[in-house]
């Protein structure tokens, strides 16, 4: 690499984490074009509960929900941080359309692509909808929207997306929601409940190799944007659930002592044999944290929306 040279924000993530004492990925990189086909395939194995019981939830609550959401009065926004395939977005919103049509849909993602495919599909069956797109990092498009406009809101945060940060990052993107957010707006938030373990650990180390997939999939995103040389079959990936703290940790963990060269980068990276790379976090909870956590931000639980096992909760909090 020369000198001076720029690296991208990828680059510096990647050599941060793998150059820690304790090495790691951050999951956000996860979602690559193939890391992106590989998250629907899990999302469609009948392990991965997670999506079956948050579709339910819309499905057969979806007025009840759009009830609880709509403000007595006035126009309104509704700001989703990662609509994906809004599947769930569409439920959402022709359950609200039929009680209050003033509002304008702003959805805010990474990819500029995934937008405006869902715009489309979003202007075509919803005639006339108000749509804002938002592209860019949630952090920084919930800085920007920070800035009070006097428009009641409605955030929705879906999918347990919040289960994947790290404890830092879930505290600002809290104070984040809080600062956006004025008395009596609202947010609904998907939390994925603390259950079995067997099913837990079923939904993340599945038989069909989904999951190890998606996690050498990172690897082989540095081979490529790194110019690295990460041979995959020399990583073995580990899940682990602390039924006391609801922490669901998944590792790729280095089968033998191995040297790693990122060429881009002009670094080596020796490995010892059984040595960890942390993964990821996909935190799970229960009704009694999920109060604690609104209150700790100013929110107070209004509803908890649930599937009939109780294995997935769809939170919704008002701001206080
Ligand atoms: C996107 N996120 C909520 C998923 C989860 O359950 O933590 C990502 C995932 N990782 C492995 N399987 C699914």
């Amino acid at each position: 690499m020369l000198i001076n040279e720029k690296i991208s924000l990828f680059a510096r993530d990647a050599l941060k984490g793998l150059t820690a004492k304790n090495k790691y990925l951050l999951p956000k990189y996860f979602y690559d074009q193939n890391g992106s086909r590989i998250f629907q395939q899990i999302m469609r194995m009948p392990q991965y509960y997670l999506t079956e019981c948050e579709f339910n939830i819309f499905s057969e609550q979806a007025s009840s929900i759009a009830k609880a959401l709509v403000p007595a009065h006035g126009p309104f926004e509704i700001i989703e941080l990662g609509p994906g395939d809004g599947l769930k977005t569409k439920i959402l919103l022709q359950a609200l359309t039929g009680i209050q049509q003033d509002f304008t849909y702003v959805p805010v993602d990474i990819s500029i692509y995934a937008l405006e495919k869902l715009s489309t599909d979003l202007e075509q069956q919803f005639k006339g909808i108000k749509i804002n797109k938002q592209a860019g990092d949630f952090f920084q498009i919930m800085k920007d929207l920070s800035e009070q406009n006097g428009v009641q809101k409605i955030i929705l945060f879906l999918g347990s997306n919040i289960g994947n940060f790290f404890p830092d990052e879930q505290d600002e993107f809290l104070q984040l929601l809080s600062r956006m957010t004025a008395k009596g707006d609202k947010v609904l938030i998907g939390f994925d409940q603390k259950k079995s373990p067997d099913i837990i650990i079923d939904a993340y180390d599945d038989p069909t190799g989904h999951t190890l997939d998606f996690n050498l999939n990172h690897l082989l995103r540095i081979n490529h944007e790194l110019d690295a040389d990460f041979d995959i079959s020399q990583f073995h990936h580990h899940t682990s659930y602390n039924p006391v703290t609801g922490a669901m940790k998944s590792y790729l963990v280095s089968k033998a002592e191995q040297i790693v060269t990122l060429g881009k980068l002009d670094k080596k990276i020796p490995f010892a044999k059984w040595e960890p790379i942390f993964m990821e976090l996909s935190q799970k909870f229960n009704h009694e944290d999920i109060h604690l956590l609104a209150k700790d931000y100013g929110f107070e639980v209004s509803r908890n929306f649930s599937d009939k096992n109780n294995y997935f909760t769809d939170s919704l909090w008002i701001k206080t």
